[in-house]
């Protein structure tokens, strides 16, 4: 007797064992099904598990039946929805003449006399269920009944620690994505200064090489043929001059305190730079606010530069006249300023990377222009967007505006403009 029952608690073993076992869970489930269905003399067994929206979808199936019936119970579904609502053991067998079981119907029944259902998990969390199906009319004893239930939940255990370790598994990739994301950040942060310091030690050396072919110029005899050398190297000297300076403004993050301001008199005062360059181009400014003041808090030198060169881009877009408009308004929590003109516009090709580094379509350009513009504003907490618009292009410039929302004056690191 002692024999038999010892054979009997066989089962729990055997379900350890594949519990334990390595592989996926699908094929340790697969292991367990036709164990289940062998230990049990049932001609088949499948494992259900819990979906999206309540769903139980196949997992695993010993073979045994012809048909497994269907591959998914959606929820409140056959015997299974059953067994989940009770939470225990479903035991039904076939009525002659009658399609359903225990009052519902079950596509999956097809050939079969006798089912049994029991959910996998506890605690009303359940992870999906096992099914034994025959074809014969056959029942456990309880002290079976008890066996399948106790083997049935080290299936929801080995259910539950796969999860587990696939989420695990995915918190650990996600991880290590982050680390390496942080160190390609420092990266380019030790990059960063790297050029910042390259930079600054570029600008001495070409500070005194532009000296010296200034003073060379002076010596030499006019009509020299040497002066047009010098010239081109004077001009060569200044462009790489202005790139080295762009690069420091492009790297510079440090913003002076920010302090209470008006949008409109930072507009203002960029605009006054240009005077001289609007007549000479024959460009009409329209200037509106809509609202004042604008209060803003910002560095005011800086923002300066970032509009210079918003509006240096839309005077060289129109070298033979047009209208620049400029227009600054508050829109819920923040003042506003547009910037239009009539140049012609970006081509739809280019617009996308006009906020890249060293992006440009001009014979003479850097193209850090607008990527410092986009740093210093997105270091306000604020952004730029661009689109283009009737005859030309607008850049839209928003700043959190003070009074509005509580603003502090933590920088943010910049991001990449909008295109809109
Ligand atoms: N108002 C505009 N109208 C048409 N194109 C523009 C306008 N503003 C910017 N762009 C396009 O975006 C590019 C990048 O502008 P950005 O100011 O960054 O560099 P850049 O003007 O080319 O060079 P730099 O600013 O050093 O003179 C320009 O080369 C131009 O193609
Ligand atoms: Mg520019």
């Amino acid at each position: 007797m002692k024999a038999v029952v010892s054979m009997e608690y066989d089962i729990i073993e055997k379900v350890n064992e594949v519990a334990a076992a390595g592989g996926s869970l699908e094929d340790r489930l697969e292991r367990a099904a036709r164990l289940f269905a062998e230990e049990f003399h049932f001609d088949q067994c499948l494992f259900f598990l819990a979906g999206s929206g309540g769903a139980l979808k196949l997992a695993a199936a010993s073979s045994g039946l012809c048909t497994t019936g269907v591959l998914c119970y959606g929820k409140g579904e056959g015997l299974p929805a059953v067994a989940m609502e009770k939470g225990g053991l479903v035991e039904a067998q076939k009525e002659p003449g009658r399609a359903e079981w225990e009052g519902v119907p079950d596509p999956g029944l097809e050939g079969v006399s006798t089912a049994l259902v029991y959910p996998l998990g506890g605690g009303g969390s359940f992870s999906g269920v096992v099914y034994l199906k025959a074809r014969e009319r056959t029942s456990l004893s309880p002290a079976r009944k008890d066996l399948l239930k106790v083997a049935s939940l080290q299936a929801a255990l080995m259910i539950r620690n796969a999860v587990l370790l696939e989420d695990h598994r995915r918190a650990h990739a996600e991880l290590l994505a982050m680390q390496e994301k942080l160190a390609s950040s420092e990266k380019l942060l030790a990059l960063g200064d790297m050029a910042a310091t390259m930079a600054h030690e570029i600008r001495n050396p070409l500070l005194s090489l532009g000296g010296y072919a200034a003073r060379l110029k002076r010596q030499l005899p006019s009509g020299s043929p040497g002066l047009v050398y010098i010239e081109k190297m004077s001009q060569e000297i200044g462009r790489i001059e202005k790139i080295m300076n762009g690069i420091i403004r492009f790297l510079n993050d440090n913003l002076a305190e920010l302090k209470t301001d008006d949008l409109n008199c930072i507009v203002d005062e960029a605009l006054d730079i240009f005077a001289d360059e609007f007549s000479a181009h024959g460009i009409a400014v329209e200037r509106r606010s809509v609202h004042a003041p604008l209060t803003v808090l910002a560095d005011r030198e800086q923002m300066k530069i970032a509009f210079d060169n918003i509006i240096a881009n839309a005077i060289q877009s129109m070298e033979k006249g047009g209208a620049l408009k400029v227009v600054t308004s508050r829109s819920g929590d923040f003042a506003v300023a547009e910037v239009s003109d009539t140049g012609g516009g970006i081509d739809p090709e280019h617009i996308g990377y006009i906020f890249n580094p060293f992006f440009t379509t001009k014979k003479h350009g850097t193209g850090l222009g607008l990527p410092i513009a986009n740093s210093i504003i997105t270091r306000h907490r604020g952004g730029i967007e661009v689109r283009n618009e009737g005859r030309g292009a607008s850049f839209t410039i928003r700043l959190p505006y003070s009074g509005a929302a509580s603003v502090s004056s933590d920088l943010l690191p910049a991001e990449a403009g909008r295109v809109v």
